[in-house]
């Protein structure tokens, strides 16, 4: 391989986080503005077989791994023909999703060998889920989850901890790993354009650890090895099938193993979750351009940390987020 994505740091990208989608059929308020927010047209979101050509681009620079995000990926109307076209590269796909209706794709997931499935999944009660996402969906959703289970897919669920909101049930989504081989990740709650993010929302890495700390003695948490260039922290309950881990992008960033590159639904090139500038690859590939010397300039002008906001005091700052992309337009 060439390098045309290593950046200036020595970071080897090797990931592509793929948004499908702008749409989403929940609503959760960290993850978008409740007003929502003005959608792309039609016309300039990629069509399946853009992705195909600008995912091939990176597959052949050295890209090993794809996750497709949203929005909801799935509500994609041509989500088959995307998962078809893509599964002929030599690429691991994986897939973020809200599962409300993956039942309805668990054989064409299976047939394109998608075996990893996170779930966003931010409470185990009913009422409180729908309070998150405004939709009445917890049912659905849980029992897809032990469906995927069952057809036994890889599964994670992202848990964001909000304060006052979601953080009394750490413990409860612990004990849900005592009997289901399922990993659950608690994830800082981030600051994004319009989710509105308090620094005191947010319950960081070493505030869940305390409370598991209280539940169990320190012979019962096993740290778990991490897998390369991996978001969470992991840990297992020693006996426990499944695990847990915490995902710490606010208190304790992992920007020095940062393998990953997103591609958002319009065809702009995102060289981190926190990158203020884009990249518009889409426009050059529709005028038939290369699209080469674009992704190289943005992988080289990547921050080290989180975008340039390398201090929490910049975190902090409303300028600085408000310049970034709402969520729901990034896909996490
Ligand atoms: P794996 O492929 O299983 O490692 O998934 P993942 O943890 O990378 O992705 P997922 O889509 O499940 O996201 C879980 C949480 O991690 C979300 O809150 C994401 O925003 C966050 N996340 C994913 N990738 C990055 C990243 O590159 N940087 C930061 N700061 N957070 C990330
Ligand atoms: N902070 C942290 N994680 C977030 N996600 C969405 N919005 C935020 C935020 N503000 C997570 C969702 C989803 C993943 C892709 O990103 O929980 O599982
Ligand atoms: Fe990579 Fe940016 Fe996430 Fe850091 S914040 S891990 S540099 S995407």
């Amino acid at each position: 391989h060439d390098h045309i994505l290593q950046d200036p740091h020595g970071r080897e990208h090797r990931y592509l986080r793929i948004s499908l989608v702008e749409r989403c059929n929940l609503r959760c308020f960290y993850c978008m503005p409740a007003e929502g927010i003005p959608l792309t047209p039609k016309s300039d979101i990629m069509t399946y077989e853009e992705i195909f050509q600008i995912a091939k681009i990176f597959v052949d620079h050295g890209v090993t791994k794809i996750r497709l995000t949203g929005g909801e990926p799935l509500i994609r109307k041509d989500f088959s023909s995307v998962l078809e076209k893509l599964a002929s590269l030599p690429v691991e796909l994986s897939i973020t999703t809200n599962a409300v209706i993956i039942d309805k794709f668990v054989d064409t997931l299976k047939l394109h060998r998608v075996n990893n499935i996170n779930v966003s999944l931010d409470s185990l009660q009913r009422e409180k889920f729908h309070k998150i996402t405004l939709r009445d969906q917890f049912d659905t959703v849980y029992e897809n989850i032990l469906l995927l289970i069952q057809k036994g897919f890889n599964v994670k669920l992202n848990a964001v901890l909000m304060r006052g909101v979601n953080d009394d049930e750490i413990l409860d989504f612990i004990n849900l790993t005592k009997d289901l081989p399922v990993s659950v990740r608690f994830i800082e709650f981030m600051p994004f354009d319009g989710n509105k993010w308090k620094m005191d929302q947010m319950v960081s890495l070493k505030e869940v650890m305390d409370k598991v700390k209280i539940a169990f003695t320190e012979d019962e948490i096993e740290r778990l090895q991490d897998a390369p260039n991996d978001t969470a922290r992991n840990f297992r309950i020693r006996g426990y099938k499944g695990s847990f881990a915490v995902i710490s992008s606010v208190t304790n960033p992992f920007c020095d193993s940062c393998n990953r590159l997103r591609l958002t639904a319009n065809g702009y090139l995102k060289n981190c979750l926190f990158s203020t500038t884009e990249s518009n690859l889409l426009s050059t590939l529709r005028k038939g351009g290369p699209i080469e010397p674009i992704i190289q300039r943005a992988v080289q002008s990547k921050f080290r940390i989180r975008g340039g906001m390398d201090t929490l005091e910049k975190l902090q700052e409303p300028k600085l987020h408000n310049q970034n992309r709402s969520m729901t337009t990034i896909g996490g």
